[in-house]
């Protein structure tokens, strides 16, 4: 009977990141759907670990907040001084009672590590039944990192952090990615052995490998399928740069199963968003959260989606949307907004500069220009004129307004809620509405107009409207009043 290999994640996850600049700790930024730290949990899960070890350190309680929400069972231990990597693994082997079999490390902000990358390292170390192994890539410009210092043999010599290397090997292209796989008894042998020589006066992780080779433990190099998965993020520019290549990435692999995204380089979709296959996204279009777009519907140019579920055949031109439901072939768009509870149903329709809020609008419901629908229950069919205002707050409450099927409300009408229009009424044009307009009925609250005749000639004489009043008087054989 073969067990399954008995494995522990260290997340090092303590430092500051001093040069994002920013108030929120390094590995807390967003990056399409998760934060850094996130996306590198996520791809820990390949790992099937019995723990997963968070070092945090640099604002901690934030750190910690932020796993209690997105990976309950890891757990965060404090390095309360950042005194190196090595330091960090120590702190984390030392916080747990017992481990054994393979320790994965991986660094909290280099987010675009892919789980089947990560399988292949952890593959080649076991197999190899290795003491150590450690990620490394190919990268043009290496300045910074630690590089991969081979020996005759082609094998690993040691790891050589930029700082501390000669001009010889600062032109060594192979860099250490940050994320390794370590024989758990191995790895705390050497971690008690390793000193703080160096230019930062810090316990370095990396020098695991060359205390190994000394002893003569096998020790590995994994080199990854795609440089940019070693990748951090050190500063904003590198973030941009680590969001573009996973936008890339991401709208890859939706374009090769089925769904057409106009211009991929201006398409941002979370990880966390699913589409079908025949969706079709348009250029200027960022698709968040838990969005979701069914088979044939069209979203965009220049939409936004937040948490928001667009159903088979459904349009979505220039909107910005969160929290909303939008039904089978319904229509959205130019320039609406449409917030939290808005549900639209099959065929229903938005359209031009709508605001709607907790709206349900019922099958073929149509609320076609310039409206506020806030707090409302439109029923199938009805239909809402250019102009109007569900005006759902007193200042003090909300109030919801319902109007019955293929009601048909006219244009400019402020329905006060709570207020009620039966199934088959009618609202006039230009009304206030405070009082239930019942089924079949006219709702009718405009004052009746009066013409003052000749007021222009008499209080705008000499004006081009006065003018105008007098070709057509005179066209129609009529005298002027100022005459
Ligand atoms: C490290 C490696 C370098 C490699 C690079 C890849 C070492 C000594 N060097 O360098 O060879 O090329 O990563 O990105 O390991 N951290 C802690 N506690 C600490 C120090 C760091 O948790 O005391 C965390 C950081 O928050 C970060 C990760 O460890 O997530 C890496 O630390 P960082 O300072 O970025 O290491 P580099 O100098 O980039
Ligand atoms: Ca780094």
């Amino acid at each position: 009977m073969s067990q399954a290999p008995r494995r522990t994640v260290v997340v090092l996850a303590a430092g500051e990141g001093k040069r994002m600049k920013s108030a929120l700790p390094k590995v807390l930024h967003p990056l399409l759907g998760r934060t850094l730290l996130g996306h590198v949990l996520v791809a820990a899960e390949a790992v099937e670990a019995e723990q997963t070890v968070v070092v945090v350190g640099h604002k901690a309680e934030q750190v910690r907040a932020h796993l209690a929400e997105v990976a309950p069972a890891a757990m965060p231990v404090l390095q309360a001084e950042q005194n190196g990597t090595g330091h960090a693994v120590r702190i984390a082997l030392e916080a747990v009672a017992d481990v054994a079999g393979t320790v994965v490390v991986l660094s909290g902000d280099a987010p675009l590590l892919r789980a089947e990358t990560l399988a292949g390292l952890i593959e080649a170390h076991e197999s190899g039944k290795r003491a150590a192994t450690v990620m490394a890539a190919v990268v043009d410009d290496p300045t910074g990192l630690g590089r991969i210092v081979r020996d005759a043999g082609g094998g690993l010599a040691r790891i050589v952090e930029h700082r501390d290397a000669s001009d010889e090997v600062r032109a060594i292209k192979e860099i250490n990615g940050g994320i390794y796989a370590f024989d758990a008894g191995a790895l705390r042998e050497a971690l008690g052995k390793i000193s703080t020589d160096n230019d930062q006066g810090e316990e370095y992780l990396t020098d695991v490998f060359a205390l190994l080779v000394e002893v003569g433990s096998p020790v590995g190099v994994f080199v990854a399928p795609g440089a940019e998965e070693t990748l951090g993020a050190n500063d904003r520019a590198q973030l941009a740069e680590l969001r573009a290549l996973l936008r890339d990435r991401v709208n890859t692999a939706w374009m090769r199963s089925g769904v057409s995204i106009l211009d991929p380089a201006t398409t941002w979709i979370d990880v966390t968003v699913t589409l079908e296959p025949d969706a079709v996204i348009d250029q200027n279009s960022q698709l968040q959260g838990t969005s979701s777009v069914a088979a044939g519907a069209v979203v965009g140019p220049d939409t936004t989606l937040v948490d928001t579920s667009v159903a088979a055949g459904a349009t979505v031109l220039r909107t910005h949307a969160i929290g909303a439901e939008i039904g089978p072939e319904a229509t959205v768009g130019p320039f609406s907004f449409l917030r939290p509870g808005t549900k639209l149903a099959r065929k229903s329709k938005i359209g031009g500069f709508v605001e709607a809020k907790n709206a349900e609008l019922g099958e073929g419901a149509k609320v076609p220009h310039l409206s506020y629908v806030g707090d409302a229950s439109i029923g199938a069919k009805a239909n809402i004129g250019a102009g109007t205002i569900f005006a759902n707050y007193d200042g003090v409450n909300k109030s919801r307004t319902t109007v019955g099927e293929a009601a048909f409300v006219g244009s400019d009408t402020v329905l006060i809620a709570p207020v009620e229009v039966g199934p088959g009424a009618y609202v006039a044009a230009g009304s206030a509405i405070a009082k239930d307009v019942p089924s079949g009925s006219l709702g009718v609250t405009r004052a009746p107009q009066r013409n003052v005749e000749g007021w222009t000639a008499r209080r705008r004489a000499g004006t081009v409207s006065a003018e105008a009043a007098e070709r057509a008087a005179r066209e129609t054989g009529e005298v002027s009043e100022a005459e």
